[in-house]
């Protein structure tokens, strides 16, 4: 359940109410569709700081009107896929459950969603921030969950921080199509987007935390034995997806969410009737910075 406790701060010219344990504040009030002055722009980022998932609620913009509000955060993204006939998405592109006819595609839409990631961490410079916009939500579920990364990383054993302190892992597309048991990567998307190596443990650029930069997209960390590695990805992604460091979000038709991929991994929850509901979000992505 999600209950909203006000947010002990004048520093916020909207009403704005924290609604998850881990991460998640609602803001009321800032129609998002018309521009916004630089000092909102600022108050949202500080609150994008410090509650890492943000909820503007009862928004109905179009898609130009997302990537416009988008853009006062940095430069949009493309995504890595196709559209079935061969053409990239659109810089606004569209999470959707249902196929061509309209329809709800059930066992046969896409799943690599479900699986914990961090966006685009298979690019040197993966993403900073992700918005989805909800046009229409399952009567019940259709959730996305959130995994505070940086609580994960400061709850190791401090033996497993020192072991971890300085390892790489290898990022990739390929990877994460195989890991997520989805069709593989073509030869022109290998070759358009090769591995890359990041840190295990990433510093926050804004916060300067220590977040541990696991998920799906992850191939293998560097000098070690392949089995060695699996393991240890598996008990670090284990720890910090427990139920304790996760907030879900139960989408409201109209929901305009905004999250920190540099502190949090997140995945979509299949635990809604997806042959038979509609679950559309509108979806933009703004580049960050190389990890250190
Ligand atoms: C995403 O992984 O960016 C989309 C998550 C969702 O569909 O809930």
């Amino acid at each position: 359940m999600q209950v909203a406790h006000s947010v002990e701060s004048d520093a916020y010219p909207f009403e704005i109410n924290r609604i998850g344990d881990v991460a998640g504040a609602e803001i009321i009030g800032l129609d998002l569709s018309k521009p916004i002055d630089i000092a909102t722009r600022d108050a949202i980022m500080r609150a994008f700081l410090e509650h890492h998932v943000l909820v503007f609620r009862d928004q109905d913009l179009t898609k130009d009107q997302q990537a416009a509000f988008s853009e006062n955060f940095g430069t949009l993204e493309h995504h890595v896929g196709r559209l079935p006939n061969g053409e990239p998405f659109p810089i606004v592109h569209t999470v959707t459950n249902l196929g061509p006819d309209g329809k709800p595609l059930g066992e046969k839409m896409g799943k690599g969603n479900f699986h914990w990631h961090t966006d685009k961490s298979y690019h040197e410079v993966p993403s900073l921030m992700t918005m989805l916009h909800a046009k229409q939500v399952p009567a019940d579920g259709g959730d996305t969950q959130f995994a505070n990364t940086r609580m994960g990383y400061a709850a190791l054993p401090e033996a497993t921080k020192d072991r971890i302190a300085e390892m790489k892992a290898e990022h990739s597309w390929e990877a994460s199509r195989r890991n997520t048991k989805s069709p593989p990567a073509t030869e022109e998307q290998k070759r358009e987007r090769p591995p890359v190596t990041h840190p295990v443990v990433r510093t926050h650029p804004d916060t300067k935390d220590k977040i541990l930069y696991v998920g799906c997209h992850v191939s293998h960390i560097h000098d070690m034995p392949r089995d060695e590695s699996d393991d240890l990805l598996a008990e670090l992604m284990d720890h910090t997806t427990q139920p304790k460091f996760v907030y879900s979000h139960r989408w409201r038709k109209g929901d305009y969410v905004m999250w920190d991929n540099r502190c949090l991994l997140h995945r979509a929850s299949p635990n809604f009737d997806t042959a038979n509901e509609a679950r559309v979000l509108h979806r933009t992505v703004i580049i960050g910075t190389k990890p250190y």
